[in-house]
């Protein structure tokens, strides 16, 4: 493609072919960009970088990763909840900043519902700081495009966390779902 410069002359411009970004379920080689890019967002609490390898193995079936030029760009965390077989429990949620605002988390949330493993799974929930307006609108968001309900309750409270200032984590639990919608 040509674009013309300050001075007016006709330049030769490469345009870079725009990539795709992918899903796939994690695996143990991804736990250490899934913990640099949690690290990497500065809201979410970092756990040990064991647990993201630990959990990119063990739990890769319920989690998912966004890779753009083999680059993770966003990590969602889930398992199916032990007392509830029926309950895709969502743990953290995170995407790049530069990839933020196009639709990926709500994205790679569905991807999960359509995934063998979550074929007997009828809600989802997960916990919210009430400051998070970015993560109270992508489950809200989630709700509406599945046309379900999203209930919000207590759960944690900030005095259960052994730290000072953690905000309270409100329960949000959406469903019924239908898997034919969305
Ligand atoms: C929260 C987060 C995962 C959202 O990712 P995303 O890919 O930008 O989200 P989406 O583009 O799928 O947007 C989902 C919904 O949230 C809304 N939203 C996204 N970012 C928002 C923001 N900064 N402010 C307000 N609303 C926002 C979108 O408008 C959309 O709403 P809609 O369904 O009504 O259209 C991302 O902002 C992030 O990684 N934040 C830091 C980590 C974090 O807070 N994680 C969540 C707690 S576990």
């Amino acid at each position: 493609m040509s674009i013309r410069n300050q001075n007016g002359n006709a330049v030769e411009q490469t345009v870079q072919p725009k990539t795709e970004v992918s899903f796939r379920s994690p695996a143990k080689k991804d736990g250490a960009a899934v913990w640099e890019l949690i690290k990497h967002t500065g809201v979410l609490d970092l756990n040990s970088s064991y647990s993201y390898l630990m959990w990119c193995d063990i739990f890769s079936e319920t989690s998912i990763v966004a890779t753009e030029d083999e680059n993770v760009c966003g990590f969602i965390s889930g398992y199916i909840h032990p007392k509830k077989a029926n309950t895709l429990f969502i743990w953290q949620v995170a995407v790049h900043e530069s990839g933020r605002g196009k639709g990926l988390a709500s994205r790679m949330l569905k991807e999960l519902l359509g995934r063998v493993a979550c074929e007997k799974v009828q809600y989802l929930e997960a916990t919210v700081s009430p400051s998070n307006v970015a993560s109270t609108n992508l489950f809200k968001g989630l709700a509406r495009s599945l046309e379900t309900n999203c209930i919000i309750t207590d759960y944690f409270t900030s005095t259960d966390f052994p730290q000072e200032g953690h905000e309270d984590e409100l329960l949000f639990k959406i469903g019924p779902i239908k898997k034919d919608k969305g």
